[in-house]
C-alpha cells in the first residue's frame, strides 16, 4: 500500500479524495486543511486521520502527497514535501509567481522528488485518445490546433478576488493542451481579453472572453477561445487540423439520447462543469501518479509542464498589455 497524505479538502480536493479512497494500491492516511469543517467531512468519507503539515510530512510511511490546496500554497507545500523525500501531485498552478514556481523546482531538481502536475485534461479519454491518433500520423503533420474552452458561468467575486485572474487559473489548462497537441513549443503569443459577462471581472482588470493565437517555430499555429458564458452548459473541444485530415474531439453530454420532432432534432447540453465533464481524467491522472510512485519513476506532466504553461499564462498578460505579438521567453 502506499500511504499518502491530502492537501487541501475543499472542492477539488474532495474529487482527488474519493479517487485516492478507492485506489486499491492506496491507503488515504492523512488529510490536512486549515477548515476544520472540510477536513471532518473527507476524515467521516474515507477514514483518513486530520493531522497538520508537519506530522504528516515527518511521518516517514507517507511515500506521497496530493497538494490541492489553495493556489498560494502550493510551492510550499511542494517544497518542503521533496525536502522530506515524498513524491509530489500538485494542484495546478505550481505558483502564480515565476520566481517562486522557479524556486519550488529548484528543490524538485535537487531532490530528485517524482513530481506530477494537475493538467488532468491530458488524461481525459477523447482527448488521450486524439493525441495517440496525431502520433500514429492518421492526419499527417501538425498544422493548425483550435481549442474551444468555456465555462457555463462566471465565478463567484470571492473565489475570483482569491484566484490568480482567468489566465493563470483557467487558460493554463488550455494552454498546456495547445503545447500537448502541437507537438511543439509555442514561441510566439497573442492574446486579447474583453469584459463582456460579468462586472467581478472588469473590477479586477480582469477578463471573461478572451482569445489566443500561438505559433511555433516551424509555423504551427493554435487559436484558443474562452469564456466563463456558455448558456449551452460546459463547452470544451478540441480539432486538430494537419496535413491528411482533422481530427476533432467534441463535448459530453450525460447521454446520448436525440429527440427529433417537427421544431428541430434536439439533445442534452453538456455535462455541466469540470467535475463531471473530467471525472475519468481526475481518476485516471492520479491512476499515472501511483503507478509512478510505485515503479519510482517521474510521471508523463511534470513540473517543467507546469512552468512552461505559466510563461504562456505570463506571456499572454504582456500581449494584452502591449496589443501585439509577444515571444515567449520559456
Ligand atoms: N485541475 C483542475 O481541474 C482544478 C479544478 C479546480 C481547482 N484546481 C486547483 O486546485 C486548487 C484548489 O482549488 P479548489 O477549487 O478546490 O479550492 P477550495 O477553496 O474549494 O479548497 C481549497 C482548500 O485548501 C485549504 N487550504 C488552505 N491553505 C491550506 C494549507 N496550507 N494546507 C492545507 N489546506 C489548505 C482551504 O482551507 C480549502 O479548504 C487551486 O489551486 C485550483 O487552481 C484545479
Amino acid at each position: 500500500m502506499i500511504n499518502i497524505c491530502l492537501f487541501g479538502a475543499g472542492l477539488i480536493g474532495s474529487v482527488h479524495a474519493g479517487n485516492l479512497a478507492r485506489h486499491a494500491k492506496v491507503k488515504l492516511r492523512y488529510v490536512v486543511d486549515p477548515r476544520p469543517d472540510a477536513a471532518q467531512r473527507i476524515a467521516a468519507l474515507t477514514g483518513a486521520e486530520i493531522v497538520d503539515t508537519d506530522t504528516a510530512l515527518g511521518d516517514a510511511e507517507i511515500s506521497a502527497v496530493v497538494i490541492a490546496s489553495a493556489t498560494k500554497t502550493h510551492a510550499q507545500i511542494a517544497m518542503q514535501a521533496a525536502t522530506s523525500g515524498k513524491a509530489i501531485f500538485c494542484e495546478k498552478p505550481i505558483d502564480l509567481d515565476i520566481g517562486r514556481t522557479d524556486a519550488c523546482l529548484d528543490v524538485i531538481k535537487k531532490t530528485g522528488a517524482i513530481f506530477q502536475i494537475g493538467f488532468n485534461r491530458r488524461f481525459d479519454p477523447s482527448f488521450r485518445a486524439l493525441k495517440r491518433r496525431i502520433e500514429a500520423q492518421e492526419i499527417g503533420s501538425v498544422e493548425q490546433v483550435i481549442i474551444t474552452s468555456r465555462d457555463p458561468e462566471p465565478e463567484t467575486e470571492e473565489a475570483l478576488a482569491s484566484g490568480g485572474g482567468v489566465f493563470r487559473e483557467m487558460t493554463i489548462h488550455d494552454f498546456d493542451m495547445a503545447r500537448h497537441m502541437l507537438g511543439e513549443e509555442p514561441t510566439e503569443l497573442f492574446a486579447t481579453g474583453s469584459s463582456l459577462v460579468s462586472p467581478a471581472y472588469a473590477k479586477l482588470s480582469d477578463f471573461d472572453t478572451a482569445m489566443f493565437i500561438l505559433r511555433t517555430a516551424s509555423g504551427r499555429q493554435c487559436h484558443i477561445n474562452n469564456s466563463v458564458r456558455a448558456s449551452y452548459g460546459y463547452d470544451q473541444r478540441v480539432e486538430v487540423h494537419g496535413s491528411k485530415g482533422m481530427l476533432k474531439a467534441g463535448n459530453r453530454t450525460p447521454t446520448s439520447v436525440e429527440l427529433s420532432d417537427a421544431r428541430a432534432i434536439s439533445r442534452d447540453k453538456p455535462l455541466f462543469f469540470f467535475v463531471e465533464r473530467y471525472a475519468e481524467s481526475y481518476a485516471a491522472e492520479l491512476d499515472h501518479f501511483v503507478e509512478c510512485v510505485d515503479g519510482k519513476r517521474n510521471p508523463h506532466v511534470g513540473a517543467d509542464d507546469g512552468r512552461k504553461a505559466m510563461i504562456l499564462c505570463e506571456t499572454a498578460l504582456a500581449s494584452v498589455k502591449s496589443g501585439r505579438l509577444e515571444p515567449v521567453r520559456y
